[in-house]
């Protein structure tokens, strides 16, 4: 049985995703598994469809454009092989944050922070004073703004002061044509990643996350040292079932599979405020699933291992 794991890719998160293909590689021939590496510099289709390299099931591990948008898995459903993780339209449904952010709302009952979408074309149009003005009257102060559809912070900046609005417009822009302006919340960062394992659903500690400065940006994510992580997360016993129920809630509503990890601000009165779903969580050294599914004593070659099995089987 061959394990092909897709990593690399174009967008903008390319090395976030070689490194999380690369280790999630190593754990899985570590469990005894053969392993291949595909990443997409050169065409994917031929290589899946011819007989000598076609793979048993395939590990999807693009972040980013093409990886967490559907592409990918568009390809593999078309190809017929199985694979791991959510399909390609729950995968769509999840990359748009204000698209996320209305379901999970809507049919799962969870409380999102405020928010606008704003086209860069309208931006243009009505110029930065008069954006400026009807963003702060409509959510107050202190914003976020982050591209509709990215990962790894890439192109958001946390606003506290108006002046500063047109520039984080701008960033986002440079990776995206929507910008999604919302409420920043005061409060803690917490991470839920669930693992579906033969139909049953585990889902790990939530994991805190605390920066020296406040945001979780680039840096803060792929430098080991700066930020500290706590699981479970400092937070009273039923904030932390909150979290959790909100989290599979998520998972559900949003029809998503196999993994997944769900970002949340817990606000001061304990309300977890849904931020977005990931169907590709990065799985690198520093990233979250796999502090919070070692937190939680698992052995990574053997959990990586179960989750293969279950899907092939
Ligand atoms: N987008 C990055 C990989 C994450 O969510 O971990
Ligand atoms: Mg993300």
């Amino acid at each position: 049985t061959t394990v092909l794991i897709v990593c690399g890719g174009l967008s903008h998160e390319r090395d976030v995703s070689l490194s999380s293909g690369h280790r999630v590689g190593g754990f899985l021939e570590e469990a005894g598994w053969k392993v291949a590496f595909h990443d997409m510099d050169s065409e994917l289709l031929p290589y899946l469809s011819s007989s000598s390299t076609r793979p048993d099931i395939v590990w999807p591990l693009l972040h980013g454009a093409n990886g967490e948008d559907g592409s990918i898995r568009d390809i593999l459903e078309m190809e017929g092989l199985p694979y791991i993780g959510s399909r390609a339209k729950a995968s769509r449904t999840a990359w748009s944050k204000p698209i996320a952010k209305n379901v999970v709302r809507k049919l799962g009952g969870l409380s999102t922070p405020h928010s606008v979408t704003l086209p860069e074309s309208m931006f243009r149009e009505l110029g930065a004073n008069k954006v400026i003005d009807l963003l702060v009257q409509s959510l107050g102060l202190p914003l976020f703004v982050k591209p509709t559809m990215g990962g790894s912070a890439l192109g958001c900046t946390l606003v506290t002061n108006a002046d500063k609005l047109p520039e984080a417009m701008v960033t986002c822009f440079a990776y995206g044509d929507v910008a999604l302006v919302e409420q920043a919340v005061t409060g803690t960062e917490v991470s839920v990643s669930i693992l579906e394992i033969n139909g049953t659903l585990e889902v790990l500690p939530p994991l805190e996350i605390s920066t020296p400065n406040g945001t979780y940006d680039y840096d803060a994510r792929y430098t080991p040292g700066p930020t500290d992580f706590y699981v479970p997360a400092r937070l009273p016993e039923s904030v932390l079932e909150s979290l959790k129920t909100a989290a599979v809630s998520a998972h559900k509503t949003l029809s998503l599979r196999d993994i997944s990890r769900t970002d949340f601000i817990v606000d001061a009165d304990g309300v977890p405020q849904f931020l977005e779903s990931n169907v590709t969580p990065g799985m690198t050294d520093t990233s979250l699933l796999p502090q919070a599914a070692v937190a939680a004593g698992h052995q990574l070659p053997q959990l990586y291992s179960r989750l293969v099995e279950s899907v092939l089987d």
